[in-house]
């Protein structure tokens, strides 16, 4: 089901583009900086650059929307590592957001590729980088990606008040699943609920960075645990 949305193009707070999203009240990134929010909430805390070097990323984009943290990512993966071989698979519910891109013009090096995508045009490949958007609820098509598959997860829903079953046990669940060990999922929210029911899903937890919000994210990951009976 797609949204009956009213989308607003806003300026966020470093000069970039987002959108708010009128029906649910919410923007798409932090009002404090929509790009700055990709690379510092997302990218860093997930060690893109690190993972670049050695020569494979995959990366899972849950909540894809405009698509600005993978093109962070993939950015400053091909800065680290310009043969990188990179695969992002994005989750995304709503069409007309991805019809969005075309209008912006973010300064993410990677974001001029990202153009080619809309909701009739939802994968393309770029020399040694591939991106498929994966259209429909991230509950259904998350089952159909492989186990122990990706080496990032950038978890990025509207927020636990207004979009809370986007944060259960069971969505965690199948993250767990198709994450690799030692991995990190990186999300923007520290809220109780959302740290329980990941932790019920099998993940252990820490801060994540804290930027433009009181609060910090939460990075989160997946940890083999070997039972002596
Ligand atoms: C906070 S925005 C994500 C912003 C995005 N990461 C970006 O950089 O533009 C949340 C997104 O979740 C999407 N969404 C809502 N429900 C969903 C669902 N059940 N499955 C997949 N995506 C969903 C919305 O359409 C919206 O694009």
């Amino acid at each position: 089901m797609a949204f009956i949305q009213k989308l607003k193009k806003i300026i966020t707070a470093d000069n970039t583009e987002s959108f708010l999203n009128e029906e649910v009240q919410e923007s798409y990134h932090s009002h404090s900086g929509a790009v700055e929010e990709a690379y510092k909430k997302y990218v860093i805390p997930c060690k893109i650059k690190e993972l670049a070097k050695t020569g494979e990323l995959k990366i899972l984009d849950v909540c894809f929307g405009i698509g600005y943290n993978s093109a962070a990512a993939i950015s400053a993966a091909l800065e680290e590592n310009p043969n990188c071989q990179i695969e992002v698979i994005g989750l995304e519910l709503d069409p007309d957001i991805i019809n969005k891109i075309q209008e912006l013009s973010p300064p993410i090096p990677f974001y001029q590729h990202y153009k080619q995508l809309s909701a009739n045009t939802l994968q393309f490949t770029k020399d040694n980088v591939t991106v498929k958007i994966l259209l429909g609820d991230a509950h259904q098509t998350s089952t159909t990606l492989q186990d122990n598959y990706f080496d990032a997860i950038f978890f990025d829903p509207f927020s636990p008040k207004t979009h809370p079953h986007m944060w259960t046990t069971s969505l965690f669940a199948e993250m767990y699943r198709v994450i690799k060990e030692h991995a990190i999922l990186a999300t923007y929210s520290c809220a109780r609920v959302v740290r329980d029911n990941m932790k019920e899903a099998g993940f252990i937890y820490d801060d994540g960075p804290i930027v433009g919000r009181r609060g910090p994210g939460t990075i989160a990951f997946k940890m083999e645990i070997t039972l002596k009976i």
